[in-house]
């Protein structure tokens, strides 16, 4: 250490004066607000972590390609590992709050009207980041407004800035795309199964026929769907190409060079199932602390975090494509040249 710069100090490399001085309850005495502005506060510098780790990795994928020679991918599950330990105690964090009675809670609840979690700018960003979009959003007139109990102007406009860059599930379904597994030059030794399908693609026509005989009697249906999904359409934001791939992927997981896409898939499916088991627990918080009464942020209450619930999962799609599984033992064999292409040291 030099002689000029003084040695660095506990509270003041943390600025505690300022965290430790921001704590100002609205209600006199032995309320349990001072519990409720700590958990508040305690909840607001994680989804501050949350943003920071998801920008490094919505950064990683907006590049063109995902370099894996500099550990790019391992880098982005890592990353997306640690937020889904954030949110499992974001998870826990609500008994604490639970240990406030509704009694409690009324001490001071009017005193905090017309505030609310709505209006946390950070939690949108958060939804809005991973790639919820405004009309998937449960009672849109809820949401997004200047009115008492929703945004200020500054928020709001934040929150639309946000929304307009590039969300994390966009950038998975490029990424998707773009894995490089059915050019049909890799595909020239395939043994097909069922030679005569209409895809043209060898391994999606077997996979067709694969999938229908792995279906009972009263499950067919489901054979209109693995079409629609994975040969016409593809599903929600996935095209055809990317739900695929995401497919391709799951099945043959243990290939080498999937295992890290499949630990990155998982991760986002673990983050969706966290977020909304946060909603639930929430809800219920709320309902136990306000009954049926309206939120302090002028919704209907428990009413409104029911329906959020119900609705705001991002990664569904990847969720779904567990539909389309079929048994390890039934899967085809691959040509040489795509087990080539997916083993680390032929690439
Ligand atoms: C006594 C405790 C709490 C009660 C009774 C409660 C109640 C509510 C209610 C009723 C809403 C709906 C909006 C409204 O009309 O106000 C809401 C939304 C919200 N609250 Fe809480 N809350 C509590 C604690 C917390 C905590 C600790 C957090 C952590 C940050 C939080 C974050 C949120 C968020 C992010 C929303 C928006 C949810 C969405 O739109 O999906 N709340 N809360």
């Amino acid at each position: 250490m030099t002689e000029e710069s003084p040695s660095l100090y506990y509270s003041e490399y943390l600025e505690l004066d300022k965290i430790l001085g921001s704590q100002h309850p609205k209600s006199a005495g032995t309320t349990d607000e001072m519990l409720f502005i700590v958990i508040h506060q305690a909840y607001e510098l994680w989804f501050k972590q949350i943003i920071h780790e998801l920008d490094i990795v919505r950064h990683i994928f907006s590049q063109e390609s995902v370099n894996d020679n500099a550990g790019e991918m391992g880098l982005a599950v890592h990353k997306l590992k640690r937020v889904v330990g954030i949110l499992e105690l974001l998870n826990q964090q609500m008994g604490i709050l639970e240990t406030m009675t509704p009694m409690d809670f009324l001490e001071f609840r009017n005193l905090l009207l017309p505030s609310s979690g709505f209006q946390s700018l950070q939690f949108r960003i958060i939804e809005a980041k991973l790639g919820l979009k405004m009309e998937q959003r449960y009672k849109v007139n809820y949401y997004k407004n200047t009115r008492p109990g929703g945004f200020n102007q500054r928020d709001y406009e934040a929150i639309t800035a946000v929304e307009s860059e590039a969300t994390l599930k966009g950038l998975i379904t490029k990424w998707a795309e773009r894995t490089p597994f059915f050019d049909e030059s890799l595909w020239a030794e395939y043994q097909s199964q069922y030679p005569s399908g209409s895809d043209g693609q060898k391994f999606w026509d077997d996979y067709k026929q694969i999938y229908k005989h792995s279906l009972s009697k009263n499950e067919q249906g489901r054979l209109d769907e693995l079409e629609q999904v994975f040969y016409r359409e593809g599903l929600g934001e996935f095209s055809v190409s990317a739900m695929r791939a995401v497919l391709f992927i799951m099945l043959y997981r243990n290939l080498p060079i999937f295992q890290l896409p499949f630990e990155l898939l998982t991760t986002l499916i673990d983050i969706d199932e966290l977020l909304s088991q946060w909603r639930y627990k929430h809800m219920l918080m709320a309902r136990r602390m306000i009954g049926m009464r309206t939120g302090t942020g002028g919704t209907s209450g428990a009413g409104y975090l029911e329906g959020a619930l119900r609705q705001h999962y991002i990664f569904k799609e990847l969720t779904e494509v567990t539909t389309f599984l079929v048994e390890r033992s039934k899967l085809p064999e691959l040509p040489k040249a795509v087990q080539e292409k997916t083993s680390f040291n032929t690439n």
